[in-house]
């Protein structure tokens, strides 16, 4: 087989290679958040520490831990919603220099991404995108006008139905710069070490709140990104998860 890009991509990535990057010229760190629309109505989620789960044992968790692609007809909650958000990206601290500390590590905590969430069956969230604010925990409608999107959505992943019978499906985006600002190129790489942490953690929350989950990495990537409306380049899908009821 020939090769390809990927090879290149390992070769040229190495540490050796990273080069100055754009901190160490001084240049400004990116907003550990992107701005959102402020004329829109903001949804605060029930805080973290307001919320009870059944405690679980860690070894049974592991064990247990499978990927779930049929779901009951069943919505979630929103304090399971906001229990599922916290455990993938929940900022525990701010600190001074505008670095989070989070549920998830992520290299140089820099925590390039940005969720987005299809919701399909949640209980008090009307159908629709939106997108998790981290730093204060809580939503914002980013398209609830498009009655197709769920629709859309499960085309460009390949028709997998899961995704439009989910209760919830999350999208995982990159702001790419947070990550290139200290690592340059080799901030790819970071960034697909991040995604996994982030679902991992999301494969393990799930077990205490009576739901499945399946990671999907099988997307028709321009397509997703065009229709959460990024562009791309700045900022583009990574990872997705569907989620659902099983009991
Ligand atoms: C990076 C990644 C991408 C995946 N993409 C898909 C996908 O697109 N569709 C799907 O049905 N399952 C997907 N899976 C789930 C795997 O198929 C699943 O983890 C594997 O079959 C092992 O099963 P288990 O998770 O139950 O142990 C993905 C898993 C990972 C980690």
């Amino acid at each position: 087989m020939k090769d390809g890009i990927g090879k290149e991509f390992i070769k040229k990535t190495q540490h050796k290679f990273m080069g100055p990057p754009d901190q160490s010229k001084g240049k400004p760190q990116p907003p550990i958040e992107l701005k959102y629309d402020t004329t829109k109505t903001i949804i605060n989620l029930p805080a973290p520490s307001s919320i009870t789960v059944k405690d679980m044992d860690l070894r049974k968790t592991i064990e247990n831990r499978k990927s779930v692609r049929k779901y009951l007809d069943q919505p979630l909650t929103l304090p399971e919603l906001s229990w599922l958000l916290w455990c993938t990206q929940g900022v525990k601290e701010v600190l001074h220099k505008q670095v989070t500390l989070r549920t998830v590590p992520s290299a140089g905590a820099r925590h390039c991404f940005e969720t987005y969430l299809l919701v399909n069956n949640v209980e008090d969230l009307q159908s629709g995108l939106y997108r998790f604010l981290a730093v204060n925990h809580q939503l914002e409608p980013h398209n609830l006008e498009d009655p197709h999107i769920a629709n859309k959505l499960t085309k460009a992943c390949l028709d997998q139905s899961m995704i439009r019978k989910s209760a919830v499906t999350f999208f995982w985006t990159s702001v790419i710069y947070r990550m290139k600002w200290r690592y340059g190129e080799r901030g790819y790489r970071y960034l697909l070490l991040d995604a996994g942490h982030v679902c991992q953690n999301l494969y393990l929350a799930v077990q205490n709140i009576n739901c499945g989950v399946c990671g999907v990495a099988a997307f028709n990537d321009e397509e997703v990104n065009q229709i959460i409306g990024i562009d791309g380049v700045t900022q583009f899908v990574v990872y997705l998860a569907t989620v659902g009821k099983v009991r």
